[in-house]
């Protein structure tokens, strides 16, 4: 990963201005939509993109600099259009390191929303259980996280005019938007736990070693992605929510073989109570 280099070109958050400027231009030329909120729809979670009205759908690979989205059951879209009536951007797949991708680059579509004018975020993944109470399909709303990849995006020279060299990190995970989340469950009779959420690498599957050990570091759910896209949105001010999908009890908690296919399943299974609960916190959020 080139974070550090010996030059003076600029990296890290200082040249991402530049970027920004030409991506934001790339959605200009194709819609004037203003988003209230962006999501990030996690793997086998992109059919909640079916409850976007009228969407303007640009392809990853359409978009300057981005790739096309590699890992299965990701699109890899920018949708822009209306959810509830609300003005939404939705990002259908997203960008992992473990494809090999620089940080920076997994970052870059949450800052893009930013740009596009969303105030709020909400982040949504497939994960696997931690806490051994989950079964596969529970919904947990992230109330921080673990960022456990060795990474950070915001290394190298800083952007001031973007966000701080230190950002603060306490209440990282919206107290008032995971409230909203909560009653938005409440209203469809939608059962979601609460929990804290761990970031590794992968792309393999955990060892039942390496999850006892998060489990004794306090974390619920394991997954490959979201929290460094966490702090890339705080950095930027964005308010952020999320909602992960517990598909899979972790490694060694049932003793059987963990494999993406059970992931992807249980992705779709629970689609619609996800589709469902989005939703109903957008309504909510545009009565807020
Ligand atoms: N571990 C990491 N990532 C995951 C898992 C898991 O068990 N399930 C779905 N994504």
């Amino acid at each position: 990963m080139a974070q550090h280099s010996a030059d003076s070109t600029p990296h890290g958050p200082a040249a991402w201005r530049s970027r920004l400027d030409t991506l934001e231009a790339a959605v200009r030329a194709r819609t004037a939509l203003v988003p209230r909120l962006g999501i990030v729809l996690g793997s086998g979670l992109g059919g909640l993109a079916d409850e976007i009205d009228h969407p303007v759908a640009i392809p990853f690979t359409e978009l300057p600099g981005w790739p096309a989205a590699t890992a299965p059951g990701h699109a890899g879209k920018l949708l822009l259009g209306e959810l509830a009536g609300i003005p939404v951007v939705a990002l259908q797949g997203r960008f992992h390191l473990y494809e090999g991708h620089p940080v920076g680059l997994v970052v870059q579509p949450v800052l893009l929303m930013r740009r596009l004018g969303a105030p709020v975020v909400v982040l949504t993944n497939a994960s696997g259980g931690v806490d051994a109470s989950y079964r596969a399909g529970t919904l947990m709303l992230i109330t921080d996280h673990l960022n456990l990849t060795g990474v950070n995006p915001l290394i190298g020279s800083n952007d001031e005019s973007m966000g701080p060299r230190f950002p603060d990190m306490v209440d990282a995970w919206d107290p008032a938007l995971r409230a909203l989340l909560r009653r938005a469950a409440g209203d469809l009779d939608i059962p979601v736990e609460e929990g804290i959420y761990a970031q590794l690498l992968g792309p393999n599957y955990e060892t039942p070693a390496e999850v006892r050990m998060l489990r004794t570091m306090g974390a619920s759910a394991v997954g490959m992605s979201t929290a460094l896209e966490a702090v890339a949105a705080r950095w930027a001010g964005l308010r952020v929510a999320g909602i992960s999908l517990v598909t899979n009890p972790g490694a060694g908690v049932t003793g059987e073989p963990l494999t993406h296919e059970e992931v992807l399943a249980a992705g779709e299974a629970a689609g619609p109570r996800m589709r469902a609960l989005v939703r109903r916190f957008v309504e909510l959020l545009a009565e807020a």
